[in-house]
């Protein structure tokens, strides 16, 4: 039975093909996780009050996940594109966002952020 043989290895062959070509990226920050993780924050950065829990967790995630230049540019540019996109922000909270949850992000939150100049 050559051929059946020859059929499972090419259905074989695909699965896998499908399971490599599917895996997400592990170190490449995208808009959309750096997005997701800040969407907890957005009733704060507009009305301020307490900070959301999951606002703080998602700031932390984002800073863990940024672990080179071109991973915290590339966050940078997306949270100056997504402050854009979100109306209604007061910046002054957004700039004092990341101490209000411990971390310490290395540039502000800000439509005017020069993410260039973020190592
Ligand atoms: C932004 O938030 C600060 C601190 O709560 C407040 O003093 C300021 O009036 C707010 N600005 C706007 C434009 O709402």
């Amino acid at each position: 039975m050559a051929s059946s043989s020859v059929v499972k290895l090419v259905v074989c062959l695909a699965i896998m093909a499908m399971v490599v070509g599917g895996a997400p990226l592990a170190d490449a920050l995208t808009c959309g996780q750096v997005s997701s993780s800040l969407a907890p924050c957005i009733s704060y950065l507009r009305t301020g009050g307490t900070v959301p829990a999951a606002c703080c967790n998602g700031i932390k995630s984002l800073n863990a996940a940024a672990k080179t230049t071109a991973d915290r540019q590339a966050a940078c540019n997306c949270i100056k594109s997504a402050s854009k996109s979100i109306n209604g922000i007061n910046f002054s909270l957004a700039a004092g966002l990341p101490g209000k949850c411990g971390v310490s992000i290395p540039y502000k939150i800000s439509p005017n952020t020069d993410c260039k100049s973020v190592k």
